[in-house]
């Protein structure tokens, strides 16, 4: 098949570990026959530094018209005055937001091979494969934001609609049903408004639609105990914007690093945007320490769920399955072993591509 990919590195650690990716994506080309192009576009911080805007409408328009979209990541020191008119961060909400992207999805799963790199005893982590469907163009990122006149007070506010909860729970639900069929929705319907609406929405969806599914409420809170706790109970996390965030972070704690965990970000029309859930990390940058598997682990969403090239996916998560039982480790996973450079892994995961 022909397929374009519209790359966009971004900041910070983004070019180097887009760039392994892009390797792998050529490897699985070769192997398997496809013709895949790839174009460089500007997000974030670079973007401010060369047009004054985190999302220039050539790189939108690439977007759009790409099959799918393969982002590094956005932001640094470099742009984080608060009194900065515009961040790097605002480029990726938007192409979010423009794309329609809303559904965003982080798989969460413990590998063997690195059970000793998670913080947490084996014994709770082992095992771990958990979906989190976090809301991605709304909620408290995109609400109504107020400051007062003399900007002592600043709010945002988080606001949901009906058709957004459902869209959303959804998404949970039929992801559930091609996996161990329980969903667990959390919020923190016990204080917020949003969240009780949040609440009897994901209730009625789930008794009418997916009666056959196990279906729980968590509040965020403790539903951020039970992570650490008993990760193996859950199956699909679905939950908003601000909380997916946050637990998405707690959850790659589980397999071990931030490093490894891949995210596919969908709406109801093509293309997708795929990146790793980790940042920009300005402090390795350039230093070739970054771990490149979570976005590899991305472009393999990207060729599941853009391109229906399920055996080609697959190819990639084997191959990325393969490097690490052999033992090759980056820095954020070799605890204090040899570690390998941000392209030797990259390389080794394209070799072992069948
Ligand atoms: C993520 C990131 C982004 C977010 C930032 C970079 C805007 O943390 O993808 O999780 O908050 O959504
Ligand atoms: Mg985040």
């Amino acid at each position: 098949m022909n397929a374009t990919f519209a790359l966009l590195p971004g900041d910070g650690i983004g070019p180097e570990i887009v760039a392994q990716a892009r390797l792998v994506l050529e490897t699985v080309a070769r192997s398997y026959g496809h013709v895949f192009t790839f174009t460089d576009h500007l997000v974030g911080g670079i973007a401010i530094d060369e047009t004054g805007d985190p999302l220039p409408a050539s790189t939108l328009e690439a977007c759009r018209a790409a099959d799918a979209i393969l982002l590094g990541a956005v932001g640094g020191p470099r742009w984080s005055d608060p009194s900065a008119k515009t961040r790097p961060e605002a480029g990726l909400l938007r192409l979010r937001s423009e794309l329609g992207l809303y559904a965003n999805l982080r798989p969460v799963v413990t590998h063997d091979q690195l059970i000793d790199a998670s913080p947490l005893r084996p014994e709770i982590v082992r095992g771990t494969d958990i979906l989190f469907v976090r809301e991605l163009t709304s909620g408290i990122y995109f609400g109504p934001s107020h400051e007062s006149d003399d900007g002592t007070v600043v709010s945002d506010g988080m606001q949901y609609s009906i058709p957004e909860i459902e869209r959303i729970i959804r998404v949970a639900g039929d992801a559930a049903r091609r996996r161990s069929g329980k969903v667990t929705s959390v919020d923190k319907a016990n204080v917020l408004a949003v969240s009780r609406l949040w609440r009897t929405t994901a209730d009625r969806i789930m008794a009418e639609e997916y009666p056959e599914l196990e279906f729980e409420t968590q509040l965020v809170d403790a539903m951020a105990m039970h992570l650490l706790s008993r990760p193996r109970d859950f199956d699909v996390v679905v939950t908003g914007n601000l909380f997916g965030d946050i637990l998405s972070d707690e959850a790659s704690m589980l397999p071990g690093s931030l490093g490894l965990l891949p995210s596919a970000s969908l709406g109801d029309n093509p293309p997708g945007l795929y990146e790793p859930i980790h940042g920009s990390a300005p402090d390795i940058a350039g230093t070739g320490r970054a771990n490149p598997l979570a976005t590899i682990s991305s472009a393999a969403m990207a060729l599941r769920h853009s391109l229906d090239l399920d055996a080609e996916a697959d190819a990639v998560d084997r191959a990325v399955g393969q490097v690490l039982d052999d033992g090759t480790r980056t820095s954020d996973i070799a605890r204090g072993g040899p570690a390998v450079t941000t392209a030797e892994m990259g390389a080794a995961v394209a070799a072992a591509i069948t």
